[in-house]
C-alpha cells in the first residue's frame, strides 16, 4: 500500500516507517527539513501546520498516518503551548483538507492517554470522558479534527498512545542520560500510574 506519514522522522515514526517498508509498503514521509535518515522512503518537504504543495501528494496514498506534533518536553510558556497545540490541530486539519474523496482510505491519527486527565486509581475505558487540563483538552480537540474524516467516507483509527518506551528516544531517551550520571530519581511521588 502507499502510505503517507507525518511525523515520520520522530521517535515512533522512524521505527514504524522501517517496519512498514520491511513488510512491502511504499512509505512517503512529510518533513519540514526536506529529508530524514530512514532509507527506502520517499521524502516530501513541507510544514504540515501550513497549507502547501505537500497537500497534493496526500490523495495519492491509501493510508495516512498522522504522528506530527511539537515536543512536550519543554517549558510550557504560552508560546510553547500554542506550538504544541497548532502542530497537532492544524496538521490534522490540513491533512483532511488534502484528502479529497477519502472513500476507501484509512486515516490513523495519534492521540494520547493524556486525554483522560488525572483519575488516581479509577479504572478508565475508551468510553471514559476527557479530562479538563491542557493536554486533555488538546487530545479531545485533536481527536475531533481527525474524526471529521469519517464524513469523507474515510475509516478513522485514533491511537491513544501511552508512554512509548524505547532505547532511542521518547521518555526513556530523556531519562536514561540522567540516571547514567547518577542524578535520576522517582518522578513526582513515584506512585502515579505509568501507562506504557
Ligand atoms: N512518545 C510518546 O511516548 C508519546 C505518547 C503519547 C503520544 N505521543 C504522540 O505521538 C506522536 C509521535 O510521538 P514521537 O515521540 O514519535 O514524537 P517526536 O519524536 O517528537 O516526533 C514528532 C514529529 O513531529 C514533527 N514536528 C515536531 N515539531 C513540529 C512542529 N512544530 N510542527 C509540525 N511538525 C512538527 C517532527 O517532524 P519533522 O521535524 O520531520 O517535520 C517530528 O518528527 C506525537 O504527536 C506525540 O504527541 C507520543
Amino acid at each position: 500500500m502507499k502510505i503517507f506519514v507525518t511525523g515520520g522522522t520522530g521517535f515512533v515514526g522512524k521505527t514504524l516507517a522501517l517496519a512498514l517498508i520491511r513488510t512491502g509498503h511504499e512509505v512517503s514521509i512529510l518533513t519540514r527539513s526536506g529529508k530524514g535518515e530512514t532509507s527506502g522512503v520517499s521524502w516530501i518537504e513541507g510544514a504540515p501546520t501550513q497549507k502547501g504543495k505537500w497537500q497534493e501528494a496526500v490523495k495519492e496514498h491509501g493510508v495516512i498516518i498522522n504522528l506530527a506534533g511539537a515536543s512536550l518536553f519543554t517549558r510550557w510558556t504560552e508560546e510553547a503551548k500554542r506550538m504544541i497545540r497548532d502542530s497537532r490541530i492544524l496538521t490534522t486539519r490540513h491533512l483532511l483538507e488534502a484528502m479529497d474523496g477519502g472513500k476507501g482510505k484509512t486515516f490513523f491519527s495519534t492521540s494520547a492517554i493524556g486525554y483522560y486527565g488525572f483519575h488516581g486509581d479509577e479504572d478508565l475505558t475508551e468510553d471514559s470522558p476527557p479530562g479538563g487540563d491542557f493536554l486533555a483538552l488538546l487530545a479531545r480537540d485533536w481527536e475531533a479534527e481527525a474524526k471529521a474524516a469519517e464524513k469523507k467516507g474515510c475509516r478513522v483509527v485514533i491511537t491513544r498512545f501511552g508512554i512509548v518506551l524505547g532505547e532511542k528516544g521518547g521518555a526513556l531517551g530523556q531519562m536514561i542520560p540522567l540516571f547514567n550520571k547518577y542524578v535520576g530519581g522517582p518522578l513526582g511521588s513515584g506512585k502515579q500510574w505509568f501507562s506504557e
